[in-house]
């Protein structure tokens, strides 16, 4: 593993905007790129849930943010780019990490704080009215999308800083309480990236309705543009670049060339409507081919979906043997279980009897396959039980192929144990 591990994730609730792209989804693609890095983007659908109770919103925003992404060139080869919940280890890891967090720490958390502080100003006698258990214990949540993958730096916003500390903390008091197994994050926030503003001048953001969504038709954009807040300067009158939504939107996307040729149109008194027009020319061009990839991806969501699982099952071969020894530090194990201290365990074989040895193998080999025992019944209830049998094994032979080496080993115990289970049927 590398020392340079970013991940970063974002809450399908809503339609990409240009915020989104330059704050978060563009220096992300760009990291993602450099050399000695390694990068988990995710979509952050269990949190979604916390906020939204709308299933098509939900819906259709991962549909967007998956292709998103895609569009704007992330290599799913060099970056793990899955949905969260096609990861079961996050949840899992969720509750032993509940378990570790102190009801404290949550009662501080600035979203739930927020939510209390409304309450009471709203003169409500109960402070937690309308507060459900997610949103009280999304930091933990959050705590394990990131733990799960031991990542270095975490890139957010200004407002997930409090949620990386607390991801800290959680995982200092398992280190300390069981074994030292998750590295403790540091939050990466960009000042620059912060500030971009949306059409009425204030943060671009989807609450305060004043977003300009990134791939919207060429014509959208031009009306969005149009409805740029500007001041009452007369055409011909020089213009505060600095000051300007115009300017500044314009700048973000710009070269250095490109930025002062336009400072100098400013400069010059350029009318706010042929300002207006320029920048819809600058910004359709910068997002057309984009637009037009996004688009094809958009009517093509079984590829987008292929990649998703791809990247989950790269994903899980991560997680999967992290939760494993976190389970074990925790206490969580197959009955069977003997710690690895290696010469010992051999030299204890050594004295076992055949008999001793073959008991302890098979209750190995019932341990792995209880979680598959579903699959075992379906066989057996099956009115062609060879095609069935035959029909699993092959399967499972056909998921080991791209595992990685430590969950490869996993399956392949997996497949060895179902052999000779089903053997009584090929
Ligand atoms: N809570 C983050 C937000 O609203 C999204 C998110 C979820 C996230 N899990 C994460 C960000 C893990 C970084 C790391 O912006």
């Amino acid at each position: 593993m590398s020392n340079n591990r970013v991940l970063t994730g974002i809450t399908t609730t809503g339609t990409p905007h240009i915020g989104n792209y330059l704050g978060a989804i563009k220096p992300a693609i760009e990291a993602s790129q450099q050399p000695n890095s390694e990068s988990f983007f995710f979509l952050a659908d269990y949190h979604a849930l916390i906020k939204c109770h709308d299933p098509e919103r939900v819906a259709r925003s991962t549909q967007e943010i998956a292709a998103t992404w895609l569009a704007l060139g992330l290599d799913t080869d060099k970056a793990t780019f899955y949905r969260q919940t096609d990861v079961p280890e996050i949840p899992e890891l969720t509750w032993i990490l509940t378990c570790m967090c102190s009801k404290g720490l949550m009662n501080r958390a600035h979203a739930y704080k927020a939510s209390v502080d409304a309450n009471r100003d709203g003169g409500k006698e109960d402070l937690d009215d309308g507060i459900t258990m997610g949103l009280f214990s999304y930091p933990i949540l959050m705590a394990a999308d990131i733990l799960m993958f031991n990542a270095h730096k975490v890139p957010v916003g200004k407002d997930q800083i409090q949620h990386i500390e607390m991801a800290r903390d959680i995982a200092g008091k398992f280190n300390h309480t069981y074994k030292e197994l998750f590295v403790l994050p540091e939050a990466q926030v960009d000042e620059e990236t912060q500030l971009i503003p949306g059409l009425d001048g204030r943060k671009m953001s989807k609450s305060y309705d004043n977003t300009i969504p990134l791939f919207c038709s060429s014509d959208e954009l031009r009306t969005l543009i149009n409805r740029i807040k500007t001041d009452l300067r007369e055409p011909g009158e020089p213009k505060d670049a600095d000051n300007s939504t115009i300017f500044q939107l314009f700048n973000l996307f710009a070269s250095a060339d490109e930025s002062a040729a336009m400072r100098r149109q400013f400069e010059n008194g350029i009318a706010w409507g042929e300002a207006k027009r320029e920048l819809h020319e600058f910004l359709d061009a910068k997002l057309s081919a984009p637009r037009a990839r996004y688009n094809e991806l958009m009517n093509d969501l079984g590829a987008v979906e292929e990649l998703l699982l791809k990247g989950a099952e790269k994903a899980r071969a991560e997680a999967a043997p992290l939760l494993d020894q976190v389970r074990i530090a925790a206490g969580i194990r197959p009955l069977t279980y003997v710690a690895p201290q290696a010469e010992k365990a051999e030299a204890k074989k050594k004295e076992m009897t055949p008999e001793e040895l073959a008991r302890i193998e098979e209750g190995r080999r019932r341990a792995i396959l209880r979680p598959v025992q579903h699959l075992i019944d379906a066989v057996a209830a099956a009115d062609d039980k060879a095609t069935a049998a035959a029909a699993l094994i092959a399967q499972k032979e056909q998921n080991l192929e791209g595992l990685k080496k430590k969950a490869k080993q996993k399956a392949e115990n997996e497949l060895d144990a179902l052999r000779i289970e089903l053997a009584q049927y090929l």
